[in-house]
């Protein structure tokens, strides 16, 4: 049985939490992983294969074996483990794009601003790249690309418990604001054989939804229209329900309030609002949300408890109905006209 960590040791441990984090990323990066695809390799091969010193690499590879990640077999010869595994490119449930995208160095100056942030109230990526994180995009469409796909991947396990959770049988036309490269729209449709769709989102990433296979996909795309646009300024109009993952997150009170005041001014006269996020609950439990929490800090947003969404729900003239739990960390806030 493993032996129970003193508090030191357990803190040493979770001070160090960041240089797993940075080998994974670097395996990532390296795509160790689809280099282990077909069996196990020694160091000096993959070390050829991936640009880089051999040394180096066994000690990174010894590293990460330690936490699960490859094993050594014999001779300085790796293998995938299962939780390798996750980190190839192109398999379902592929971490890879988030591996890459949460560690990556625009990420890191903004992280190193969070103590100046959490002092001054400044939004420490604002202050570690001048421009908030989606006009960031725009000047950075690799980073773009990758995001979007970290996203993808992040949804592949939450996607399907969305699509069970809620009933969307009373609904016609379902629009997905910031749909993203569209995996949540069309997972719903795929379960919802009669229901529309509209993805909706910024046209650098309509335009690489379009090439995508998620609404792409026979037996969607002939239900799924694809539109472009700022939704500060306004939303598709005639959908019947609104939905929103990880959206209002991203933003402050002041711009949900204009967002959901959008949607509402959009939605037909029945239509309802499904926000998609974290929702904070008391106590001291593990939680996604709270540690998400402090990269929407970060970003200028935050993750909310029930009754911050009812407040600002109430501001922008909606309801909150109820809050349906789904089987994965989030939960969907369903909101109707005041
Ligand atoms: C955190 S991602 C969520 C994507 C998707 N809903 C998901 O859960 O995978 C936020 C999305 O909002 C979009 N977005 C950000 N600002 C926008 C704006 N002003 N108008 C339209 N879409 C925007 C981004 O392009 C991005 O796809």
């Amino acid at each position: 049985m493993a032996k129970k960590l003193s508090p030191p040791e357990v803190m040493r441990n979770l001070a160090i939490g960041y240089w797993v984090a940075r080998l994974v990323h670097i395996a990532a990066k390296l795509k160790l992983a689809d280099l282990l695809k077909k069996g196990p390799r020694t160091v000096e091969d993959l070390a050829t294969a991936a640009g880089i010193q051999p040394q180096a690499l066994y000690r990174i590879l010894r590293a990460l074996a330690s936490v699960g990640v490859f094993a050594e077999t014999k001779n300085q010869r790796f293998k995938l483990t299962p939780l390798a595994a996750t980190l190839q490119t192109g398999i379902p449930a592929s971490m890879h794009a988030w591996a890459l995208m949460i560690n990556d160095n625009w990420g890191w100056d903004a992280w190193k601003e969070l103590l100046h942030g959490a002092k001054t109230g400044e939004i420490p990526f604002l202050k570690a790249h001048g421009v908030p994180l989606f006009e960031y995009f725009e000047k950075h469409t690799e980073d773009l690309q990758v995001f979007g796909e970290s996203m993808t991947s992040i949804s592949v396990t939450e996607n399907p418990a969305i699509a069970a959770a809620y009933k969307f049988s009373g609904i016609s036309t379902l629009v997905d604001v910031g749909g993203g490269h569209g995996s949540l729209l069309a997972t719903i449709l795929k379960t919802n054989p009669t229901l529309k769709g509209v993805l909706y989102d910024q046209p650098s990433v309509i335009a690489r939804a379009e090439k995508d296979q998620h609404v792409t996909a026979k037996g969607i795309v002939e239900r799924c229209r694809l539109e472009s646009g700022n939704f500060f300024e306004a939303v598709p109009k005639g959908g019947d329900a609104y939905i929103m993952k990880y959206i209002l997150h991203d933003w402050n009170d002041e711009a949900c309030v204009k967002l959901l005041s959008n949607c509402r001014a959009s939605m037909n006269e029945k239509g309802k609002v499904l926000v998609v996020d974290n929702v904070i609950a008391p106590g001291n439990n593990p939680s996604w949300g709270k540690l998400l929490d402090i990269q929407m800090l970060i970003i200028g947003g935050r993750e909310r408890t029930k009754k911050e969404f009812a407040a600002m729900f109430a501001e922008a003239g909606l309801k909150l109905t109820r809050v349906v739990p789904t089987k994965g960390p989030l939960s969907i806030v369903e909101g109707v006209r005041a």
